[in-house]
């Protein structure tokens, strides 16, 4: 068993640390956020992802956590895993890694600096050169970029697609392969450009397929197809899969915003303009505001009423706020001149725009609401389309910004509905042209 280091006790970080621990190594966090240590060492997760406070627990006796580098000093491994957010040009910063690099404890033998954060192609060439700058020749480097969801990171790490790992020294890449043996699932051993690269490539497949299907849905909106049933149709083609076709209001969190962004910037850094993916990202922001445009059709000017967002985290089971959907929405909302009052069963409300109320039930929400718009597809949402719901909103109109609810089950219990290409609402919502008027 290894000893292993961690910088970053982020959702990555803290998920490899404790899965590292299931897996029988011992293993220290460091981070640089006091109350986030703190919190750890009193058992506590600093954010909501199931499976892990259950791990951490468990394994109490082989995690460390310490505000301090010189405690990673006898790691085998040094996992990267802070953050690396996008810069104003769109390109990724960096300077957290660098601040790794710049803060690595005096190490001896032949400890593995193991980059998990994503990061541009090309990042491993510029830190393997700056490890060997300040003396650190002795340090070894993989690139072993992490594919986890949030909502289900425990299961993707223990139970993972694929695990990839690029080095320059075979043995290097041996060493971090040791460290899943005990994982079930094909190693892509690759040189370290490639597989920084199979990262972004992965993403941005990931969201070609969610604008693609969104396009899709919009084309139905506007013919009279139901994008549930094309999805489905099209997912059953073994050469498709029916993985990221469900039509919706478009991606946010974390990754895929500022992964799309940092490969689009280091393509055009590299003087290549890389269509697809402007276009990818492009369909994303507008889809984002087509509940705006759904709404107006229904209650015409938004200045003044009141609207209900339900579900505020990017995607459930996480209260991942970071690059939701919500944000703009609430924001346009706010802009149109509508009250905004959202509820969420975990995320913190707190991170929208002023001027939004941020209510503790879906009841609260929904009171004297002119519409309710379900932003993230939470459990607690299946059963909206109840009477309590219908008497309780100033006008029982759902957008259905993820296709959560049945359509003709949510009109039969009286209310206006809306989905993301669900074209058999057609004559519903364009009356006037489905009846030739
Ligand atoms: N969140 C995901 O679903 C996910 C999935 C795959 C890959 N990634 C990538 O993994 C990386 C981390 O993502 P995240 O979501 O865990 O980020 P995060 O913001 O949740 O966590 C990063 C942590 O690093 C800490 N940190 C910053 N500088 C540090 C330093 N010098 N030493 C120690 N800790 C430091 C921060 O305080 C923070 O706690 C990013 O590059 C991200 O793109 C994220």
């Amino acid at each position: 068993m290894s000893k292993v280091g961690i910088f970053g006790a982020g959702w990555v970080g803290l998920v490899t640390g404790v899965c590292f621990a299931e897996l029988g190594h011992d293993v220290v966090i460091r981070d640089v956020v006091p109350e986030k240590i703190d919190a750890l060492r009193q058992g506590h997760v600093p954010f909501h992802e199931q499976d892990v406070p259950e791990l951490l627990e468990r394994h109490a006796g082989r995690l460390t956590y310490t505000l301090d580098v010189a405690e990673l000093a006898d790691c085998e491994f040094l996992f990267v895993c802070v953050d690396t957010p996008p810069t104003y040009s769109g390109d990724a910063d960096l300077s957290r890694v660098w601040t790794v690099v710049d803060e690595l404890p005096e190490l001896e033998g032949r400890p593995i600096l193991v980059m998990k954060s994503t990061v541009p192609v090309g990042t491993g060439e510029k830190v393997r050169a700056g490890l060997d700058q300040r003396g650190l020749d002795h340090v070894g480097y993989a690139s072993n970029p992490e594919f986890l969801a949030e909502g289900r990171a425990v299961r993707d790490f223990m139970q993972p697609d694929r695990i990839v790992i690029g080095a320059y020294d075979a043995d290097d890449g041996d060493a971090v392969a040791s460290l899943y043996s005990s994982i079930d699932a094909p190693i892509v051993r690759s040189d370290v450009n490639s597989a920084e690269m199979i990262k972004l490539a992965a993403n941005a497949f990931l969201m070609t397929r969610i604008s693609f299907i969104n396009e899709i849905a919009n084309v139905c909106e506007a013919t009279g197809a139901d994008v549930v049933k094309v999805a489905e149709g099209v997912g059953l083609d073994h050469r498709l899969g029916p993985h990221f076709l469900r039509a919706g209001i478009g991606y946010g969190g974390s990754c895929f915003p500022k992964d799309s962004l940092a490969l689009k910037q280091l393509a055009s850094n590299s003087g290549y303009h890389f269509q697809l993916l402007s276009a990818v990202i492009e369909v994303n922001e507008l889809q984002k505001r087509r509940v705006i445009g759904k709404l107006k059709r229904h209650l015409g000017s938004l200045r003044g009423k009141r609207v209900a967002l339900l579900g505020l985290a990017f995607k459930p089971d996480t209260d991942d706020m970071r690059d939701a959907p919500s944000i703009v929405l609430a924001s346009r909302l706010l802009a149109e001149g509508a009250e905004v009052r959202a509820w969420d069963p975990v995320a913190d409300g707190t991170k929208l725009p002023e001027g939004v109320e941020v209510v503790a039930s879906v009841a609260d929400a929904v009171r004297g609401a002119d519409a309710a718009v379900i932003v993230t597809e939470w459990d607690e949402l299946k059963g909206l389309a109840t009477r309590e719901t219908r008497e309780a909103m100033a006008n029982p109109l759902i957008v259905d910004g993820r296709n959560l609810l049945d359509p003709e089950e949510t009109r039969r219990a009286g209310f206006a509905y809306e989905g993301i290409g669900r074209g058999a609402s057609l004559t519903e919502v364009l009356p006037q042209t489905a009846q030739g008027v």
